[in-house]
C-alpha cells in the first residue's frame, strides 16, 4: 500500500489516503517511486478551490514529482533511472505528484540532469522551468543586457526568484516587483538590483508611461501586467506567465502600434519531449545546486496541505518542496 493526498469531489476536502495500491493507478509505462514534489501556486488552487484545476475526480494533486523509476515497460526508461515529470495535465486531468507512487507515459519523463539531484529539480519545477521558458522568449526577441532593465514582478514567488537568479546570471539589470517590503533583502540576495513595490505602482496618467522596461517576466496578470506593458520602452518584449492578480488585462493599443513592443505568452504544460530537454540543459548550465538551495525550503509530505493553503494566501517565498520517501 501507499499513501496519497487524495480528493474525491469538488466539495471534499483533501486527504492523506493510506490505503491505496498499485492497481489504483492510471495507466502507463513507467512506475515511479516519488522522492520529492513541490507546491507551485497552480497545487494551491487545486487544494483550495480545485476547480478550475481539477478537470476529473478523484484526483491526487501535484503538477511536478522528481523519483525514481522502479519499474519500466518500455526500454526507453530504465529501472533505477533518476527522473523528473512536469505538467502534462498531472494533478489537473491526471493522478499527480502528491503521491508515493507514480504512474505515467515514458513520453513524459525526463532525466535528472547528470549536476542535479532529485530535490535540485524539485526546487526548479514548473516554476523554474517556466522561468527559463520566459527568459529564453525575451533572449530570442533580440533582448540584451545593454538593451536595458528587466522587471520581474511577483518577484518572491517560485516562477519570480528563479527568474530573478537566471537573469542576474545571463547579466541583466533586474528590477523586482514584490508586494511585501519584508523581502526586499532576499530578493536583492539572489539577484535583484533594484526593488520596487507592486502596490506602489502607478496607472499611468495617459495612455504611456516613462519609458522603463527592456522587458518584462509577469506572473501577476491584471493590473500589473497593463502598467508594464504602457512602461515598456520601443520594441521592448513583455513575457506573460501568470494570473496570480487576475485574468482580466485592460490596456490600449498604445504600446503595441506608438511603441511596437511585443506581448508573448508562457505555457509549460504541454511542451514537446525534446523542448524539455533542451531547457532543462539550459537550467543545469545556469543553476548551481547551492544557489538553488537559498530559494528553497523543505517540508514533510504531511505538512503539504498547510502549505499549499499559505502558498496560497501568498505566506510562502521561493520555492516549497516536499519531501516524501
Ligand atoms: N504559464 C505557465 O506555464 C506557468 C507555469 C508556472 C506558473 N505559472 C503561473 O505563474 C504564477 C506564479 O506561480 P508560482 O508558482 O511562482 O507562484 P508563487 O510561488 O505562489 O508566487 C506568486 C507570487 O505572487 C505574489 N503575489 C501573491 N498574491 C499577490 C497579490 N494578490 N497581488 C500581487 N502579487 C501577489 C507573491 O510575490 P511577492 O511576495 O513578491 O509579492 C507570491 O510569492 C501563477 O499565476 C502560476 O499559475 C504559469
Amino acid at each position: 500500500m501507499f499513501t496519497a493526498i487524495q480528493i474525491q469531489n469538488e466539495n471534499s476536502a483533501p486527504v492523506f489516503n493510506k490505503t491505496l495500491v498499485e492497481s489504483d493507478l492510471p495507466n502507463g509505462d513507467v512506475l515511479i517511486k516519488t522522492d520529492y514534489t513541490t507546491v507551485n501556486y497552480k497545487d494551491s488552487l487545486a487544494i483550495v478551490k480545485k476547480i478550475p484545476v481539477i478537470r476529473n475526480f478523484p484526483m491526487i494533486p501535484g503538477i511536478d514529482l522528481s523519483g525514481t523509476v522502479i519499474s519500466s515497460k518500455t526500454n526507453k526508461v530504465n529501472k533505477g533511472q533518476k527522473v523528473l515529470v512536469c505538467g502534462w495535465g498531472l494533478g489537473e486531468s491526471r493522478w499527480g505528484g502528491f503521491s508515493e507512487l507514480v504512474r505515467v507515459q515514458n513520453e513524459w519523463i525526463t532525466s535528472v540532469p547528470q549536476n542535479f539531484s532529485t530535490k535540485d529539480v524539485m526546487i526548479i519545477g514548473t516554476a523554474g522551468f517556466t522561468a527559463m521558458l520566459a527568459v529564453k522568449k525575451m533572449l530570442n526577441h533580440g533582448t540584451e543586457p545593454r538593451s536595458g532593465k528587466v522587471l520581474v514582478t511577483g518577484a518572491s514567488g517560485g516562477l519570480g526568484s528563479l527568474a530573478v537568479m537566471i537573469l542576474k546570471k545571463l547579466k541583466f539589470e533586474v528590477v523586482a516587483a514584490t508586494t511585501k517590503p519584508n523581502n526586499i533583502d532576499y530578493l536583492k540576495f539572489i539577484g535583484a538590483k533594484e526593488v520596487i513595490l507592486v502596490q506602489e505602482l502607478e496607472e499611468p496618467k495617459k495612455l504611456l508611461d516613462k519609458q522603463k522596461w527592456a522587458a518584462v517576466i509577469d506572473t501577476l496578470g491584471s493590473r500589473t501586467l497593463a502598467i508594464a506593458c504602457a512602461a515598456t520602452k520601443i520594441d521592448g518584449a513583455v513575457i506573460s506567465c501568470g494570473n496570480v492578480q487576475g485574468m482580466d488585462l485592460h490596456t490600449s493599443v498604445a504600446p503595441f502600434i506608438l511603441r511596437g513592443i511585443s506581448l508573448y505568452g508562457v505555457n509549460s504544460v504541454y511542451r514537446s519531449t525534446s523542448n524539455r530537454k533542451q531547457i532543462w540543459n539550459l537550467l543545469s548550465d545556469t543553476l548551481s545546486c547551492s544557489e538553488l538551495l537559498q530559494i528553497s525550503s523543505e517540508f514533510s509530505f504531511d505538512k503539504t496541505i498547510l502549505i499549499a493553503e499559505n502558498v496560497f494566501k501568498g505566506e510562502t517565498f521561493g520555492r516549497s518542496i516536499i519531501k516524501l520517501n
